[in-house]
């Protein structure tokens, strides 16, 4: 894998997989990792032939561990600036995508890991992944979103939990917590568990995905009254759509609906 570019890309029917490929760094954040994430995600938007994105570590130990530690050292406090303001706009990238992204956590999930995870619409853990948000016992604090998308995910109390004792949870504490959707069975590829648990996604309607996400994602940072708003013209973009005419079609000739996208 090039160290410019260190995130492999593969893809299954409509379903593209991005492995950190960093096996020998527990798969950390180098600053060509972020560039290469955020370079992928905005390649996806106008890629017709993706519905839906796995982001995913190399091996079984790590999802990702995090900033890269070993690029960090002695990176004086401007360059460290700089790359918090790279991971808003690059990992934001993966937030911000009209196409839902999972990510599949096969293994540790820590700091700038879970940052990366919490970007993503969807988690599916392996049963021994650990989730956790170290920053603090590391004299900082979480710099790539964690404080403001993790108390979203399982709330304020919560994330304080996780962030001040810097706390690790479990796959299954994950689970209890609404931090991760779904746990894979014990033998099964965590990969393949998330593009099988994704198939209604990567078969479904995408001007309808694109248009709840867009609705959900503003949420929790309007008053009900505008949310009610955007969530309105969300749905006009479904209502004008061709996939909302075939699904009609399909059910009148009790067949299952061709979505394209239209
Ligand atoms: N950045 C760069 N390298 C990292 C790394 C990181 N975040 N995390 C692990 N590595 C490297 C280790 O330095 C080691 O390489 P080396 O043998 O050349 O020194 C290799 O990955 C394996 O790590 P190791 O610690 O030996 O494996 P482990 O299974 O015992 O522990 C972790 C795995 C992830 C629990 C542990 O490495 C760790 O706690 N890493 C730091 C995580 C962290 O604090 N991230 C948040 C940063 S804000």
């Amino acid at each position: 894998m090039s160290p410019d570019f260190p995130v492999a890309v593969d893809q299954r029917g409509a379903v593209a997989i991005w492995t950190i490929d960093r096996p020998d760094r527990m798969n950390a954040l180098s600053r060509a990792t972020i560039d290469a994430l955020g370079a992928l995600a905005r390649e996806a938007q106008s890629n017709d032939s993706i519905r839906a994105i796995v982001i995913t570590g190399a091996g079984d130990k790590a999802f990702c561990a995090g900033a890269d530690l070993k690029e960090r050292q002695g990176m004086p406090e401007h360059q460290v600036l700089a790359l918090l303001d790279r991971y808003r706009s690059e990992l934001g990238g993966i937030d911000r995508s009209t196409k839902p992204v999972a990510a599949a956590i096969n293994g540790v999930a820590l700091g700038g890991g879970l940052e990366l995870a919490l970007c993503c619409d969807l988690r599916v853990a392996a049963a021994h992944a650990t989730l956790g948000l170290p920053e603090a016992s590391l004299g900082i604090i979480p710099g790539a979103g964690a404080t403001q998308r993790l108390p979203r995910i399982v709330g304020e109390g919560r994330a304080k939990e996780m962030i001040l004792l810097s706390r690790r949870l479990t796959a299954d504490e994950s689970l209890a917590w609404g931090l991760v959707h779904r746990i894979t069975p014990p033998g099964r590829s965590v990969v393949e568990d998330a593009i099988e648990w994704l198939a209604p996604i990567a078969e479904g309607a995408p001007i309808a995905q694109a248009a709840a996400l867009e609705a959900i994602d503003r949420a929790l940072s309007v008053s009900l009254e505008v949310g009610l708003e955007l969530e309105k013209l969300s749905y006009i973009k479904t209502l004008v759509s061709e996939d909302r005419t075939e699904a009609l079609a399909a059910f009148a000739e009790k067949r299952k609906a061709r979505f394209r996208g239209r």
